[in-house]
């Protein structure tokens, strides 16, 4: 099923005002439905948690529904979806969980593709524990993770390897199966950051093979939250702080203090909103929500597959551009320079015609190091996401053309 992207782009009230959003991939913009969801949820009253009267019990039943919709939209289990303020600290959370038992000897694996968050907490998780930290590396050229380098970085004392299924500035999509099942066999655990791929293709936790599955709902079309996912049973072994009269079920135990009930609706919301992209118009279809997600998601990397060919071309065309990123599979993200421009001064020149886009690193801190941009401002990332159109590229490739 082909996505109507006119009629998708109606459902977002912010898009009417002109600009053309292509800085998707530092948060997308929200439907109308999930604005409703999170507003609705408040006006009917909402208590906190696990309380005897009706406003308390919409808190749990939110809660238990946003649980369902995260495990429809990754294929995970919702007795394992934990919630929490950002990737960022829930990825804090679980590195200093995981630990716990790690001691001098034992290693950790980290890239050199990933956004800092899934590097970070890791390598000073390693350092505080007396871990050895290694180092998988990105080939600056292609803007490959080369699967076959983890042959030789995982070894019988690896306890984690944090990995991501795609770059937010160049969009390489390593091959995460094939990295986690070696981890798998050495005995390590792996944490898979899934916050820029979760919004640009179908996803299952399964068949990535991830341990550990970290994204975030306002990369597609949510409210401001962090999300990981992970099975119930492995959750079931882990001890994270807490304090000693909060609940110590799972995913609750990984949960700190109250939980933001009017964005789980919104998390809901979401979810539902990507599962009708690619359904019939009247409504008719009685699969599952689990799979009308993998059908709209599918139909959704076609959509931005297909723009992202003209983007690249167009970009590729003007002498004075330098695109970053050649991998084979990617997502839609252009990462770009503009000959005698800093990256900020594209990024003006695009907003002085309406169009956004980020520039820097966007905490893409290694990798930038690797491909010796990061001093200079690093790039100019327009990324694609299923609302953006035709339109969108035209504007930004002759605002880019008014440089070059
Ligand atoms: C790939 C990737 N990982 C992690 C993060 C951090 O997510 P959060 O803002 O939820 O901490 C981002 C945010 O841009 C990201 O793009």
């Amino acid at each position: 099923m082909k996505l109507d992207v006119a009629a998708v782009r109606a459902c977002y009230p912010a898009l009417a005002d002109g600009y053309a959003y292509l800085d998707g991939a530092a948060g997308t913009q929200v439907p109308a439905a999930v604005i409703e969801a999170m507003s609705e949820a408040q006006a009917r009253g909402l208590g906190n948690a696990g309380g005897a009267f009706p406003a308390s019990k919409r808190a749990d039943e939110i809660t238990a529904d946003s649980r369902a919709a995260v495990a429809a939209l990754t294929g995970g289990d919702p007795g394992g979806v934990i919630f929490g303020p950002s990737m960022t600290a829930l990825t804090y959370r679980l590195a200093a969980t995981l630990a716990k038992d790690w001691a001098p000897g034992d290693e950790v694996v980290v890239s050199r593709l990933d956004h800092d968050a899934n590097v970070r907490p890791w390598v000073q998780a390693a350092d505080r524990s007396g871990a050895t930290l290694r180092w998988a590396d990105v080939d600056p050229e292609t803007g490959e993770l080369p699967a076959g380098q983890y042959g030789e970085l995982i070894t019988d004392r690896t306890r984690l390897v944090a990995v991501t299924a795609a770059s937010n500035v160049i969009g390489t999509r390593p091959d995460v199966p094939a990295i986690t099942a070696i981890a798998r066999a050495a005995g390590a655990l792996s944490y898979v950051d899934g916050v820029h791929a979760t919004p640009h293709v179908p996803v299952d936790v399964r068949a990535l093979g991830a341990d550990f599955y970290a994204t975030s709902a306002y990369k597609w079309s949510g409210p401001h939250i962090g999300i990981v996912v992970a099975d119930p049973a492995l959750l079931d072994g882990l001890r994270p702080d807490k304090l000693v009269p909060s609940s110590d079920d799972v995913p609750e135990r990984f949960e700190l203090g109250t939980l933001p009930f009017a964005s789980l609706a919104g998390v809901t919301a979401a979810v539902q909103h990507l599962a009708a992209l690619a359904a019939p118009p009247d409504g008719s279809s009685d699969a599952s929500l689990r799979d009308r997600v993998l059908e709209s998601m599918t139909a959704v990397q076609q959509h931005e597959q297909e723009l992202f060919e003209v983007l690249l071309a167009g970009l590729d065309s003007m002498q004075q551009v330098r695109t970053y990123g050649r991998a084979v599979s990617r997502t839609a993200t252009a990462y770009f320079t503009v000959d005698g421009y800093s990256p900020q001064q594209v990024a003006e020149h695009m907003a002085s015609r309406k169009i956004n886009v980020w520039h820097g690193h966007n905490y893409a801190w290694e990798l930038t190091g690797v491909l010796g941009i990061r001093e200079a401002g690093s790039a100019v990332r327009a990324g694609l996401v299923h609302y953006n159109d035709g339109a969108d590229v035209d504007r930004l490739l002759t605002a880019v053309a008014e440089l070059a």
